[in-house]
């Protein structure tokens, strides 16, 4: 049998994941800050989410490519509650984001072609582009009091098989807004180059409040608004869904919407419509239901900013009470995770296996194409108990490796 190069990827598992594999068969307790799926952190969902699968509509088969038209006017009813015009007609639902990127990539790139990605960032990208068969180009973003999009790294980047931008607002795991200003650049950019601009806004709704991090300053509204609001004449792209906005990534529903110059647009439009319909893979149930769940997005949402405000207070706290502050963390605006910072005594992989060794699971900066020593990003969302005793748990073993290492 002969494989495709597309899917050539090393399948083993890795160290550190075999150590986990290890740890937990053996029984050895391991406190996880890894966790983010809601259910798992306990995050409560309002009891009527269950009945919309009562309605008889969700045992009808009656598709639409582009997803129900009434799912898609809860869409644009959920952008309406936010200031945000869209019309149900410029939209295309997916099964989750994932979906949607393939769709895009699919839409607007050959074999071989390129697409800028700015890091740190998310870490699933590689795997859908490789899937594609498109490349994708790391571009490493500035860090000089926030993030920052690198200008002479991303001209340098595109070649003439570049053809499009995926930026992440506000990013994961860095947890910055693209600010106004520098998404007018990124506008210009793709439009001297000709590229489409994808964003992923999945994590709009959580922007950390100042009251509960009151080292922030407020983020300017016009900073962390969603792109659909900011005006540019390019190709764009935003992916948003469930998963975030009402913590449900067992559901499986997310969304394009295609914004931007005609006629384009609606060119876009026709083609992510076949793309849909060669699949048609939305289930009914969950188009019936997310009509009933959009509008009480705000009741999880307030149970997931009380856990991740919880959270961030207490992990303050603790890093202010360090004998010696050799843990620190970012200062981010919005999303689900803390990203640390820490002594850089050894590679992030070795760092959080050691960590495992004393009991506790962090992502290694690494996994979000942070530079490799000296970063770990927890998930805000652990259940506090677990939080607090990890991070115990955390800030003893740097701080004894630190010492260690400080006395050879
Ligand atoms: C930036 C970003 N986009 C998308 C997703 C996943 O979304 P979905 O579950 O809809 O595929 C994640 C998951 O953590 C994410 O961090």
């Amino acid at each position: 049998m002969h494989f495709s190069r597309r899917t050539d990827w090393n399948t083993d598992t890795t160290p550190l994941a075999r150590a986990l594999a290890e740890r937990r068969s053996s029984g050895q307790a391991v406190v996880d800050l890894t966790v983010s799926n809601p259910r798992r952190c306990g995050i409560p969902l309002p009891e009527q989410f269950l009945q919309p699968f009562l309605d008889p509509a969700v045992l009808d088969y009656d598709p639409d490519p582009r997803g129900q038209r009434a799912a898609r006017q809860a869409v644009a009813a959920y952008y309406a509650g936010r200031g945000v015009s869209v019309e149900p007609e410029q939209m295309v639902l997916t099964t989750g984001t994932s979906e949607a990127y393939s769709f895009l990539f699919r839409m607007l790139c050959d074999p071989g072609d390129s697409v800028l990605v700015p890091v740190p960032g998310y870490p699933l990208f590689d795997y859908l582009a490789d899937a594609e068969s498109v490349q994708l180009v790391p571009v490493p973003m500035l860090r000089d009091h926030g993030w920052h999009l690198d200008w002479q790294q991303m001209e340098q980047s595109v070649t003439p098989r570049t053809r499009a931008v995926i930026l992440v607002h506000p990013n994961n795991p860095t947890g910055h807004f693209t600010p106004a200003e520098e998404s007018g650049q990124l506008f210009a950019f793709c439009r001297r180059h000709g590229l489409a601009l994808i964003v992923d806004e999945v994590f709009l709704d959580y922007a950390l409040e100042s009251t509960l991090a009151p080292t922030l300053a407020p983020t300017p509204e016009a900073d962390a608004c969603s792109f659909l609001a900011r005006q540019g004449s390019v190709s764009l792209f935003v992916v948003s869904g469930i998963s975030k906005i009402l913590g449900l990534p067992q559901m499986k529903l997310a969304w394009i919407v295609a914004a931007g110059s005609e006629p384009e647009r609606q060119q876009a439009l026709e083609r992510l419509e076949v793309l849909a319909d060669t699949f048609l893979s939305v289930s009914t149930p969950v188009q019936v239901a997310v009509r009933r769940w959009l509008p009480e997005a705000a009741v999880v949402q307030q149970q997931i900013g009380q856990r991740i405000g919880g959270n961030l207070a207490a992990l303050d706290a603790a890093l202010a009470a360090q004998p010696v502050r050799w843990v620190s963390r970012l200062e981010a605006q919005a999303g689900w995770y803390a990203v640390l910072r820490i002594p850089a005594l050894h590679d992030d992989e070795e760092m959080a296996l050691r960590l495992l060794e004393r009991g506790v699971w962090v992502h290694p900066g690494s996994f979000f194409s942070m530079p490799s020593t000296g970063w770990l990003v927890v998930s805000l969302l652990t259940p506090e108990p677990e939080f607090g005793a990890g991070l115990r748990l955390l800030l003893e073993s740097v701080a004894a490796m630190a010492e260690a290492a400080g006395s050879r």
